[in-house]
This record gives C-alpha cells, structure tokens and sequence, in this order.
C-alpha cells in the first residue's frame, strides 16, 4: 500500500473504534477511507455511517457498511473526508467533486472531523483551486454577479463559471442546485470571503471550510504529516 491517498485513509482509520457514528466523505480519498472501513466492518467492526454523497452512498453499501441519517443519527463521532486544498490553519477549499453542501452539514454534524489528503493539497494561501459554490437556479446570473462582487471586496477577482456535466448541461448537485467555479488565484481573506458568500441570496453554500477541520493527515513522500488545528 504506498498510494499516499490510501496511507492517509490507512491513518485516520486508526481513529475508528466500535460503535462509532461516522461521517463518510466524497472523493477519490475519502473513498479509500470507505474501501478500508468495509473491510473492517466485515471483520466485525459495528459502525453507522452517514454518506455525503449519493456516490459515496453507493460505495459503502457495496462494502457493507451500515448506513444511516441525518435525520435518524443527529449527532456524529467523527467525519473523515478529503480536501482540494488545506492551510496551515486548516482551512480547506472542498467540493471539486460537487458534494460540499452535504459534505458541510455532515462535518458540522460531528463532534470531530479529519481530513485526509496528498500532499499536493497543502497550500501556503488558499484560491489556487477554484472555490465551488451551490447556487440555486433561479436568478443564476444575478447571484453569479453578486457572488463576483463579494469576492471583488475581499480582494478576489476572477472567472466565475458554471460547472458543466461533461456533455454539454450545467452539472446538477445531489440536493438538485447549480454550481458555480471561482478562479479567484488567491483569497487573501478566506473567512471574509465566507462571511459575505454566506450573505449572497441565492447562494446555498460554498466550498470554504472554516473552523470544521480539526486534525488532518497529509501523506506524502517522507510519511504521513499529522496537522492539528
Ligand atoms: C468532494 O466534493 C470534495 O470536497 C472532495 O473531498 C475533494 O474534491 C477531494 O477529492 P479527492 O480526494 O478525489 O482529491
């Protein structure tokens, strides 16, 4: 096993123990956390899991993991999830895979969350990965300016874009909303930014995770970095 996304799976899994109420996150990473846990579960392991995604959703039930919701299980142990870019703070930038909305409220719903990535996705200043945003679709274009001119008071600037499906449609989110892609370089002020995204109508949610991330393990060439908030 020397992929780093699965070592970085391989870490947090050592955080599980029985009877635990998880969050299970979205993404190429995230799913070697759900591949690994399956295992264990057939082993023996008693866990309940809380999926962000339909994706993941699909995955840990064809790894036999017990799953339940949000709606049934309130409260959650612990979310482990991967990250498109994570700072020193442990501020993340997530939602390349189109899952922040379900991915932010499972997180807030836990009592801990732990990030799992590569270390491609440590960053010295968040932005260089372009910061998704759910939208609803009325009124796209008007919370696409506004959404340009929250960024434009942070000092943001840059092509705000819908996310196409890959044949030609505006991709549609699990919940059923728009996305839309910010290719703001650099965000000097992320919680700034998050304030006024929060503010925009028609904005659902954004893909700036402020304050959610407690601890996070990054593989990489030299081993696995362990980062605590
Ligand atoms: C899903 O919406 C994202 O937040 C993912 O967690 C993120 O894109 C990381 O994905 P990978 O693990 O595939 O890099």
């Amino acid at each position: 096993m020397n992929d780093p996304k699965r070592l970085a799976a391989a870490a947090a899994l050592e955080l599980v123990v029985p009877g635990m109420k998880l969050g299970l996150g979205t993404g190429s990473t995230a799913a070697h956390f759900v591949e690994l846990l399956g295992e264990r579960v057939r082993a023996g392991l008693n866990v309940i899991g809380v999926p962000t995604s339909e994706a993941t959703h699909r995955l840990a039930q064809e790894c036999g993991i017990s799953l339940t919701t949000l709606e049934e299980t309130p409260e959650l142990d612990l979310t482990v999830d991967g990250a498109d870019e994570i700072d020193s703070a442990l501020r993340l930038i997530k939602g390349g895979g189109a899952a922040l909305l379900r991915e932010k409220i499972v997180a807030s719903a836990s009592r801990r969350m732990v990030v799992i990535a590569d270390g491609s996705k440590k960053v010295q200043t968040l932005g260089a990965f372009r910061l998704p945003i759910e939208v609803v679709r009325f009124g796209v274009e008007a919370t696409r300016r506004a959404i340009i001119a929250a960024g434009a008071a942070v000092g943001c600037s840059g092509d705000v874009s819908l996310r196409m499906d890959g044949v030609g449609h505006a991709l549609v989110t699990d919940e059923g909303h728009l996305l839309f892609d910010a290719s703001f370089g650099r965000i000097p002020d992320p919680e700034g930014l998050a304030l006024l995204l929060n503010a925009v109508p028609g904005v659902v949610e954004h893909g700036l995770f402020i304050g959610l991330a407690d601890e996070a393990f990054v593989a990489g060439e030299g081993g696995i970095e362990r980062l605590v908030r």
